[in-house]
Formats: C-alpha cells, structure tokens, sequence
C-alpha cells in the first residue's frame, strides 16, 4: 500500500520510528512531516490536511498521523470526505478501527503511547480488514452523511 505519514513537533521521534519498521515491509512511504531534528513547534492541523488531503483524493490508500495526543489529527483528519481517522490506544481498538469502522487512517500519540506499543498498533491496523456486512452498511451510512452536507 501506499502510505502517508506525518506528524507535530510532538510526534516527530515516534514518526521516525514508524518510518524505520515500515521500511522492513513492502509498503511505499511517502513522509509528509516535521524533520526529526527541527526544534520547530508547528501546527497540527497543517499537516492532518497534508495526509488526510492524499487519503481523500485516493492518492495513498492510508495515512499516519502523529501528536501528543493523536486527538487533534484526528479531529483534522475526519474533516476530509471519505478519510476516516481513528485514535488507538491499545490493540483492540487497532482492531476494531479496521474491523468495524474500515479506518484509513491512525491518529497515534507520542505522549500517551510508547514506541513498541505504536508499532504493535500500527502492524494490526495494517493488516486487519474491515469485517463487511452491516459494518460495511454503517461505514455507508457515514459517507451518505457527508454527500448530505458537502454535495
Ligand atoms: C502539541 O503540544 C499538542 O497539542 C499536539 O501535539 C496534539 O497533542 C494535539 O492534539
């Protein structure tokens, strides 16, 4: 898949990280973020809008977002029609991102999670798929929403 990733002056040591244990897989990644070594505090929402913006035109077929938090990446993210973020704090919330809500992008926080922790989170929601069915319905039912307030 194609992936796009950024993150804040907050998540800029854990992007790194995921950088380096998604270059042991097959996926292309394109890094859209603050530079590790810049001491610079930036915006997140600029770049929520650079990833969530590739994810919604189908440019990459997910996105990476990291902040202290993951909150505000996420808030910014789902603005973007067919982008849908998800924060993850543990596994079954990875899971359940892709199981039930077909996420296509992870919103993690550097200040809440470590290191391991991420990739774990980030190696489930790569691989898990969304279960189909009426979950597919309701994951429906979300784009409806958005063709009902951005036609
Ligand atoms: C930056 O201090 C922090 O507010 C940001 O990284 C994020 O956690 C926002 O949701």
């Amino acid at each position: 898949m194609k992936i796009a990733i950024a993150a804040d002056h907050a998540g800029k040591e854990l992007k790194s990280y995921v950088i380096d244990f998604l270059g042991l897989t097959n996926h292309q990644v394109l890094d859209y973020g603050v530079a590790t070594d810049s001491s610079v505090s930036v915006d997140y929402p600029d770049y929520a809008d650079i990833v969530a913006s590739e994810v919604s035109a189908g440019r990459c077929d997910r996105g990476i977002l990291i902040c202290g938090t993951g909150i505000g990446m996420c808030i910014a993210a789902n603005k973007f029609p067919d982008v849908r973020a998800a924060v993850v704090n543990d596994e079954f919330t990875a899971r359940m991102s892709r199981a039930h809500n077909d996420a296509n992008v992870i919103c993690l926080g550097s200040r809440t999670i470590n290191h391991q922790r991420a990739i774990d989170f980030v190696k489930i929601w790569l691989s898990a798929e969304c279960e189909e069915g009426r979950h597919r319905a309701r994951v429906q039912k979300i784009s409806s929403i958005e063709k009902r307030l951005m036609p």
